[in-house]
């Protein structure tokens, strides 16, 4: 399989660049700069990108690439400061931009020399994505200048001999109006990448490495019903069949319908499924609990109770697979970029299950890619377009105490507003977007009476990565179509609010 290497230089668009070149149906992944030479030569790139970073090159400590990498005969496309690193390790000079006039930030218009295979058969003239504070004053021998901006003479150096290209903006942004075509181009014209990297062979290489992996060893899956461990099901069910055994903690806090959902999407696959409906256990150790930080720690803990006591059911496993994906191995810290991302699943590792090796066969692939497997491995779109979930389900989307009672009410208005998404046709344009019982009850009037119950609160957000979001701007006359459905449907609800807050100050979930 061919690959391509990202050395990661510690830029905040790292994982972008990832994302962009599996776009291109070609392999990479993302390492650490410091990554040794024989490392590199073993993982056999086809190409490397120097990613962007927060440094300047000219300082003693800023981070640098073992210098044998530009002898490797690889070709390499450093971006930003991947690109100043290039020029200022092969003799060109780097400096900061002392003028301000000589630094930029946004949107550049930025002219193109088409002759450099980077820019061939694209316009000579476009809008790129600069962020950059030095820049390239004197560019190494070899080289030769392929783009510039009004600000930058030097917006793109070459030298095609070697294979050597460096741009100071950031093509892996949506902002530069050419870029995919730019990396297409470095990957397809200048490393001969011919795009085998899809999930069809992806699925048919696990499976072989799988069934290599596990032998006649049993396989046991925590199944929550989200896409990543539904695909990892399905994948592993293809591979090992009954020595899998997936067991499906429903909880009970599930939205309408969905723990059949997920016990359909399996009931035809050979594997040995076990749903395990915990849900008046759970019920009854939340009873009276209002504190929202004291119900996610009884569900987290009732979670791993219910699923060692059926994992004891079945014995001795020799894997448990978990469904890690790629943003998770990048965000808990490798490489110089790490985020810590506060990691609120419920699960985590039981200690008393017994097993020998953990199997985590979605490690390497990124969210979208996941999707596509399970698409492939035939999974109804119901589950794959799945909007996240949070582990403790409805108890947190039911402010204060839960009982069935409001936990029905609640799952009949989510339903009505997730069914009146899909009509518009708004369910794949809103991030996520749910139904939440308040613990406000207010006076009405219904017909000749009064009426005195919940308002439920419709919360809608657009976000591309869960840490901010902005509320969604729905029509109108979704809204109301909403709020008249519920209120005559759900009895016990009198009020509907739509949520106009964006996250920070609120956050997305209620608790
Ligand atoms: P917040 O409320 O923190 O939510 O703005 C951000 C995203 O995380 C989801 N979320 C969770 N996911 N376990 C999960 O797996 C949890 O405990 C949890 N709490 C919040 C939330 O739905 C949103 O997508």
């Amino acid at each position: 399989m061919e690959k391509i290497l990202i050395l990661d230089f510690g830029g905040q668009y790292n994982q972008l660049i990832a994302r962009r070149v599996r776009e291109q149906r070609v392999y990479c992944e993302l390492h650490p700069h410091s990554m040794p030479l024989d490392e590199i030569r073993r993982f056999d790139p086809i190409g490397i990108f120097f990613t962007g970073g927060p440094h300047s090159v000219y300082l003693d400590d800023s981070p640098k690439p073992d210098p044998g990498v530009f002898s490797l005969g690889v070709p390499i496309l450093g971006i930003c400061y991947g690109c100043q690193l290039l020029a200022q390790s092969l003799g060109g000079l780097v400096t900061a931009a002392e003028d301000a006039s000589a630094r930029e930030y946004g949107k550049t218009e930025t002219a193109f020399d088409p002759s450099c295979a980077l820019f061939r058969d694209l316009p000579e003239e476009s809008i790129t994505w600069m962020s950059h504070g030095d820049y390239m004053a004197r560019v190494p021998e070899g080289f030769r200048l392929a783009a510039h901006s009004a600000a930058c003479p030097t917006a793109a150096i070459c030298d095609e001999r070697r294979r050597f290209y460096g741009v100071q903006f950031h093509p892996e942004v949506n902002h530069t109006t050419f870029g995919s075509e730019m990396l297409h181009n470095f990957l397809y014209a200048v490393c001969g990448a011919h795009g085998d990297w899809t999930m069809a062979d992806y699925r048919r290489r696990s499976v072989e490495e799988l069934r290599g992996r596990v032998g006649g060893g049993r396989v046991l899956l925590a199944l929550s019903g989200g896409v990543d461990s539904s695909v990892l099901a399905a994948l592993l069910s293809e591979a090992v069949g009954r020595q899998l055994t997936c067991v499906f903690v429903d909880h009970g806090l599930l939205r309408k319908n969905e723990g059949d959902e997920v016990e359909a999407a399996f009931a035809d696959r050979e594997l040995d499924f076990r749903r395990v409906d915990a849900g008046a256990r759970f019920l009854g150790r939340l009873r009276g609990v209002t504190d929202p930080e004291a119900k996610r720690h009884i569900i987290g803990e009732e979670f791993i109770r219910v699923f060692e006591a059926e994992a004891r059911t079945i014995g001795a496993v020799d894997f448990l697979a978990q469904g890690t994906i790629y943003p998770d191995v990048i965000e808990s810290g490798f490489g110089e970029s790490a985020v810590i991302k506060s990691h609120h699943n419920v699960g985590g590792l039981p200690d008393t299950v017994d097993f020998k090796e953990i199997l985590e066969p979605l490690r390497l692939l990124f969210k979208d890619e996941v999707r596509q497997l399970g698409r492939e491995l035939g999974l109804p779109e119901s589950l794959i377009a799945r909007q996240p979930f949070p582990g403790p389900g409805l108890a947190i989307r039911v402010i204060g105490d839960v009982t069935e009672e409001k936990l029905s009410l609640l799952r009949e208005a989510d339903a009505i507003f997730r069914e009146e998404m899909a009509t518009a046709g708004l369910d794949r344009t809103a991030s996520q977007y749910f139904a939440v019982l308040t613990n406000l009850r207010s006076v009405g009037v219904m017909g000749d009476g009064r009426s005195y119950d919940y308002a439920v609160a419709l919360r809608s957000v657009q976000t591309s990565d869960f840490m901010t979001a902005d509320w969604s701007r729905l029509p109108y006359e979704l809204l109301d179509r909403v709020s008249v459905r519920i209120v005559n449907e759900v009895k016990g609800v009198n009020r509907v609010l739509y949520d106009i807050t964006s996250k920070p100050p609120a956050t997305v979930e209620y608790e």
